[in-house]
C-alpha cells in the first residue's frame, strides 16, 4: 500500500452496524486515491472498537484509535486528526449521512491549491438537509442563524461535521481548538480566522443507516458555550462562563428563597438572618448542583463523593465570601465608589471559587 494522501477520521459512539456498509461505500468512492480511515471510538459498548479492530486485521487502510473513560465528539476528531500523517485529512460521520461521493471533489479543490479547507454544506445551492426531521431541522436553522449573526463565519452551514483540510494547517491551529461539543468545524474556522482560506462544497444530507442519533440537550448548552467563548475572542474560558451563569442563577434561587423564607418562617424576633441563612443554604444546594450537572459534567460527582464534594464547596465559597467583603471594603473610600467596589469583590470571589472549585472540587481524574 502507498503512503496515505488522505486520512478520513470517523468518531464513532455506538456504530457497530454502520462500520462495514461505510467503509464499501468509501473503498467505492474513493477508487484511485491513497486513502485510511481513522475510526476514533469512545469504549462503545456495542463493540464498535472490537469490529473495527477485526477489519483493521485484513485491511491496512483501516485504523481504530480507543479511547477510555472519555466521551466528545470534538475531542474525538481532534485526536483522530492529530495522529494523522497524510497531508490532507478528512472528518465524516459513521452513520452514512454525510455523502461520501463528494470526497474526491473536496480533496481536488485542497490539492489544486485554493483552498485550506472545504467544507461540505447542506445550504447552498445543490445541499439539502431533507431528511432532517422537522424540529431538528428547525433547530439546526436557529443554531446556523445565531451562530452567523454571533460569531461572523463564512460558513453557510457552520453546524456540519462534514470537512475536510490540510493537515499542516490542522497541526498548527490543534493547540488552540476546544475538545468540547459538537462544533469541530466551526472551532476550527473561527480559530483559524480570516488565515484559513475556506471553500464549501454542497451536499446531500441524507438518512442514518443504523443505529440512533446521539444529539441531546447538553450538547446544545455546550455550543452555547463555544458561541460564547468565541465572542469573547477566547478570552473566557467556556467552563468559567458556565459556572458564572450558574452564579447568576443562584443568586436568583437567593432572593426568592429569601423572601419565601420570610413569609413562611414564624417571626421569632430574629427573622432576617434566619431567612438570609436559610437562602445562602438552598443557594449553595442549588450552585453545587448546577454546577454538577452542567458545569463539570464530564467530571460529575455521584454518592458520597457528591456530599465530600459540597462540603468543600460550601468551604471554598465561605472563604470567597470573606475575600470579596476584603478587597470590596478596601476599594471603597467613597459613596461614589460603590458600584465599583462591589463589582470588584463579586468578580473577585467568582474568580476565586472558580478556581478552587476546578482545582479541588471536581479536580480532573
Ligand atoms: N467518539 C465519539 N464520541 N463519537 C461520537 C460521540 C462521542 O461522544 N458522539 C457522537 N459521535 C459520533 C457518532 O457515532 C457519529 O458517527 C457522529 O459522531 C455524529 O453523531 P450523530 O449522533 O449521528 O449526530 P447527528 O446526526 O445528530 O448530528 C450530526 O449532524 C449534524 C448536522 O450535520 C453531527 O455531525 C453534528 O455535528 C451536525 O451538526
Ligand atoms: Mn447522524
Amino acid at each position: 500500500m502507498s503512503n496515505p494522501q488522505l486520512s478520513i477520521v470517523i468518531p464513532t459512539f455506538k456504530e457497530r452496524g454502520n462500520v462495514a456498509e461505510l467503509l464499501r461505500r468509501l473503498d467505492a468512492a474513493l477508487a484511485g486515491i491513497a486513502w485510511e480511515a481513522i475510526f476514533v471510538d469512545d469504549n462503545s459498548p456495542d463493540g464498535t472498537a472490537q469490529l473495527v479492530k477485526q477489519i483493521a486485521r485484513a485491511d491496512g487502510r483501516v485504523r481504530c484509535l480507543r479511547r477510555v473513560g472519555r466521551r466528545g465528539l470534538a475531542g474525538a476528531c481532534i485526536e483522530g486528526m492529530l495522529s494523522s500523517a497524510a497531508p490532507y485529512v478528512a472528518v465524516m460521520d459513521a452513520d452514512l449521512q454525510h455523502d461520501e461521493k463528494v470526497l474526491p471533489a473536496m480533496l481536488a479543490r485542497l490539492t489544486g491549491g485554493g483552498a485550506d479547507l472545504v467544507a461540505a454544506t447542506r445550504y447552498v445551492e445543490g445541499g439539502s438537509a431533507a431528511s432532517f426531521s422537522g424540529q431538528r431541522g428547525a433547530i439546526s436553522v436557529l443554531a446556523t442563524r445565531l451562530t452567523r449573526r454571533l460569531v461572523g463565519t463564512p460558513l453557510s452551514d457552520p453546524m456540519s461535521g462534514f470537512f475536510m483540510m490540510r493537515r499542516d494547517r490542522f497541526d498548527e491551529l490543534a493547540p488552540r481548538l476546544s475538545p468540547v461539543g459538537f462544533k469541530i468545524l466551526l472551532d476550527i474556522a473561527t480559530t483559524g480566522g480570516g488565515r484559513l482560506r475556506i471553500a464549501e462544497q454542497p451536499y446531500h444530507f441524507g438518512e442514518r443507516f443504523d443505529g440512533e442519533s446521539k444529539f441531546n440537550a447538553q450538547i446544545g448548552v455546550e455550543f452555547l458555550g463555544l458561541l460564547l467563548a468565541k465572542m469573547s475572542g477566547d478570552l473566557v474560558d467556556p467552563r468559567f462562563i458556565f459556572f458564572a451563569l450558574v452564579g447568576a442563577i443562584g443568586l436568583v434561587v437567593h432572593l426568592v428563597a429569601l423572601r419565601l423564607s420570610l413569609w413562611l418562617l414564624p417571626d421569632t424576633g430574629d427573622l432576617f438572618r434566619l431567612a438570609q441563612a436559610l437562602a445562602t443554604f438552598i443557594a449553595m444546594i442549588s450552585n453545587f448542583l448546577l454546577n454538577n450537572e452542567l458545569t463539570y459534567r464530564d467530571r460529575r460527582l455521584k454518592g458520597w463523593a457528591m456530599l465530600r464534594g459540597f462540603v468543600l464547596f460550601c468551604l471554598i465559597g465561605s472563604v470567597g465570601v470573606l475575600a470579596n467583603i476584603d478587597l470590596a471594603s478596601w476599594l471603597y473610600v467613597d459613596q461614589s465608589r460603590w458600584l465599583l467596589a462591589g463589582t470588584a469583590g463579586a468578580v473577585m470571589s467568582a474568580l476565586w471559587n472558580y478556581a478552587m472549585s476546578t482545582l479541588f472540587v471536581w479536580r480532573a481524574r
